[in-house]
């Protein structure tokens, strides 16, 4: 080959090659249909995880991000970089050409027989990610580099696919998504964990006549909020399209340092009219089984390694779930459960109260798997829920999962005028502000019903991470907001 001419050729067609202005090929492309590339040669641009030699060979582990593995670059003495090469540090990013073969070592079918090597970005020795395991808490310290992980890349992969997968169940049963405000003025939890929201400077406050914040000086003129629902919103919608889901950010100031709860997270809330509490509890199985479903088949390496290093059984659970119907208790039914019990529980269970960690815990372990517990005592819920015939129950159900405790809340709404009106006086929630949402029993109301499923302890569930910290990109818990 007259390498001269080889030469002319790549300066003069480089630029129409590469017209997009990048390099398309991904090593995901190349996995899909890897015997078609056997004996061609690709260009691939992706960073460094470990290069290993010896004084006539070496091994560069390459990842471009695009598939879980790695491929295996075999590089050799007789290419004129060998001692360049053999120096590029773990971390660096590389344009490598090669030629695709099958691999004669184990562990890869195929890899690549490395042509040339040009470092397109230099790491140092000290570079935070090293090829060996690093402890969890480390890499949150380093959360900007923690996606370049095994670990990690697969969390965030499950993270995308299971996203995907929200959309296309609610899309294809003829739901219309729905983008509720994230700047607010209704509290729908009703618990006063909302973030306040102000343009006004905190170090000059104005003030009204009764010594109070001025919120009227402020920029909408009254005291805003940043969401920590959207489901009021997303009631009046479903009572124009019968089927809505939301799927947004959700900030909440509940000051808990546990590894199920984070100040901001990602929820998604659907609301359906003509639908009851079974309705809804359907909705939620079905929908939570096309999910683990649609998962599992799109990200079988992620998933075969978070069942090998994270939770072994992971993926039986989950193919298990798939196939399972889930259990339906009442609250009753679930405290006289615990009661039963021979546990020595921190919370004793008790009628009419809320269900603490360690007895969520102990339902979901003694049925093992998802447990919908139905009715609870209104004392302990929101305002907007449907109250049962008992006068003392409200008709909501949360879902219970090992590992991420409560996975979604839900419940038909109070669509009586009267009884919703009386709750909100007994709880005092102004009404007056709320008038748009109470219209809603007055026009053409109708009995609905609509859930919460907290997205990041989806991805617990579906990963087996324990803490909600390493599924959110950069995680906000109190006391820490870095990044
Ligand atoms: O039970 P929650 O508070 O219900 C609602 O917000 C309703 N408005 C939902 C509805 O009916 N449309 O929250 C719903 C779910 C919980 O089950 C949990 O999975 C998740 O949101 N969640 C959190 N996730 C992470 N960090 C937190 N601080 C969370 N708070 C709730
Ligand atoms: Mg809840």
């Amino acid at each position: 080959v007259n390498k001269g001419w080889y030469r002319l050729y790549d300066s003069l067609y480089h630029p129409f090659l590469f017209r997009k202005g990048m390099n398309d090929m991904d090593v995901k492309d190349l996995f899909k249909d890897i015997k078609k590339y056997e004996g061609k040669d690709v260009t691939l641009e992706g960073w460094v995880r470990n290069n290993r030699n010896q004084s006539n060979f070496g091994f560069i582990d390459f990842n471009d991000g695009t598939y879980f593995k790695s491929l295996q670059l075999v590089y050799d003495k007789e290419l004129k970089d060998f001692d360049t090469i053999s120096k590029i540090r773990v971390g660096s990013a590389i344009r490598v050409k090669g030629t695709i073969v099958n691999s004669e070592g184990s562990g890869q079918s195929h890899e690549m027989k490395v042509k040339s090597v040009e470092v397109l970005g230099d790491s140092p020795e000290d570079y935070p990610i090293q090829p060996k395991r690093h402890t969890r808490e480390f890499l949150r310290e380093v959360a900007y580099l923690r996606p370049r992980t095994n670990l990690f890349n697969a969390v965030f992969r499950v993270r995308s696919v299971a996203a995907q997968a929200i959309h296309e169940y609610f899309q294809s049963n003829n739901y219309v998504y729905f983008h509720s405000p994230i700047i607010t003025g209704a509290d729908c939890e009703g618990s006063g964990e909302m973030f306040k929201l102000t343009t006004l400077d905190m170090n000059n406050l104005p003030l009204n006549e009764d010594k109070k914040v001025d919120f009227k000086k402020d920029l909408f003129g009254k005291q805003t909020y940043i969401t920590g629902s959207g489901q009021l919103h997303a009631e009046t919608f479903a009572l124009a399209y019968k089927k809505v889901y939301t799927f947004g950010p959700t900030m909440r100031t509940e000051n808990s340092n546990t590894k199920t709860h984070a100040n901001e997270f990602w929820m998604i809330e659907p609301e359906v009219a003509f639908c009851d509490l079974e309705g809804i509890m359907n909705i939620e199985e079905e929908m939570l089984k096309y999910v683990v479903k649609y998962v599992l088949d799109k990200c079988p390496l992620e998933i075969d390694f978070f069942d090998k290093f994270v939770e072994k059984g992971l993926k039986e659970k989950l193919n298990k779930v798939i196939n399972s119907k889930f259990v339906r208790i009442t609250h009753k039914e679930a405290i006289t459960l615990l009661k039963e019990a021979k546990v020595d529980f921190e919370f004793k269970p008790e009628y009419g109260e809320d269900i603490a960690k360690e007895h969520e815990r102990y339902i979901t372990e003694y049925f093992n798997g998802p447990v919908f517990i139905t009715n609870w005592p209104k004392d302990i819920k929101a305002f907007y829920m449907k109250l049962n015939d008992d006068n003392e129950t409200v008709a909501a159900v949360d879902l219970e999962v090992p590992g991420s405790g409560e996975l979604i809340g839900g419940s038909q709404r109070e669509d009586d005028y009267d009884k919703l009106i009386k709750r909100m006086e007994e709880l005092n929630i102004p009404k007056d502000d709320l008038e748009w949402y109470t219209n809603l029993r007055r026009f053409g109301g109708c009995y609905h019903s609509g859930f919460g499923l907290g997205f990041e302890r989806l991805i617990m569930y579906l990963t087996g991470i324990e803490n909600i910290r390493d599924v959110i990109p950069y995680p906000r818990t109190p006391n820490n907001c870095d990044y």
